[in-house]
């Protein structure tokens, strides 16, 4: 019988992880399917709550329903458990479990972008203070970064995960930001700033070292005014894409049972579509 997966969000239809599985599917000869599922908000419970009804194996959950997605999980991960969100769905024993692979994704896209990350590193910069912000820092923690400023435009957003996260996480108003960038090997963006259609992130980057990293959450575009700024100085880079890429990987091996690599061949796939629709830069 063919598995059935898919992404469930509200919208979804932007999503790139039908391309991305359906890419392992073909190479890995499963007869195995992934789609999409637009479900609206008061639907999701109801939706998630007979996934395996509907023919489906498990699901990758994205904005904004991983925090259902973690309320229908029977089971959960070590760190879906600490960050009350869930983006990855599979059964066992007939018992729903939820994941979140968005830390495993981060982290993975750091080793393979700039497997020296770690290496020197004092600090770390988080820009942004939402969902995105919290797997990151939550990863980083994990990893044993040693402190951690987190710069936001509303500052209590950023007080708020250091009384989740404890006293390595250092709240930063957003004007104070730079005189935080000198001393930090890793500068990430998790704000919406440079995405598409929004302003982009104005910084001064010759505030940063240029031993530095400087990675970005947002991959629409591909290559954000911060990428491009930071490059230019020579500040490696690492995008937001590989991350995308990378949490997808546990997905599929629970739900179809091969493990996937991010090779450059799936990569150049997404970035041609990235390119065809207008979003490299
Ligand atoms: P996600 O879950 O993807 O992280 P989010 O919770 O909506 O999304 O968070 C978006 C982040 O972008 C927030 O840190 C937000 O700052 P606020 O907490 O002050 O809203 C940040 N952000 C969005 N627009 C911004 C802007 N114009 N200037 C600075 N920060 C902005």
């Amino acid at each position: 019988m063919i598995r059935r997966a898919c992404v469930i969000g509200h919208p979804v239809a932007h999503s790139r992880s039908p391309l991305v599985h359906g890419y392992w599917l073909a190479q890995h000869g499963i007869d195995g399917s992934y789609g999409l599922e637009d479900v609206a908000p008061e639907a999701i419970d109801g939706f998630l709550n007979t996934l395996s009804d509907r023919g489906y194996v498990g699901a990758n959950v994205t904005v904004p329903h991983k925090e259902a997605a973690f309320r229908a999980a029977a089971e959960l991960d070590k760190d879906a458990a600490a960050l009350g969100a869930v983006n990855t769905l599979w059964y066992e024993a007939g018992r729903l479990h939820g994941a979140n692979t968005d830390v495993y994704g981060f982290l993975a896209n750091l080793d393979a972008g700039e497997p020296e990350w770690q290496r020197a590193l004092g600090e770390a910069v988080v820009l942004g203070a939402g969902g995105a912000a919290r797997g990151i820092i939550h990863g980083l923690l994990g990893r044993g970064v040693d402190r951690i400023a987190v710069a936001n435009r509303t500052f209590e957003r950023a007080e708020a995960l250091r009384a989740q996260f404890g006293p390595k996480v250092v709240p930063v108003q957003w004007r104070d930001m730079p005189g935080w960038l000198n001393s930090t090997r890793l500068l990430i963006n998790t704000t919406s700033l440079g995405m598409k259609g929004q302003p982009p992130l104005d910084i001064d980057l010759s505030l940063v070292s240029p031993d530095a990293v400087v990675t970005d959450a947002v991959y629409v575009p591909l290559e954000t005014p911060l990428l491009r700024a930071a490059k230019a100085r020579g500040i490696a880079t690492i995008d937001g894409l590989g991350m995308l890429l990378h949490q997808a990987v546990p997905g599929f091996e629970r739900w179809f049972g091969v493990r996937p690599k991010v090779t450059p061949e799936l990569r150049a796939l997404v970035v041609a579509d990235l390119a065809a629709k207008g979003q490299l830069v």
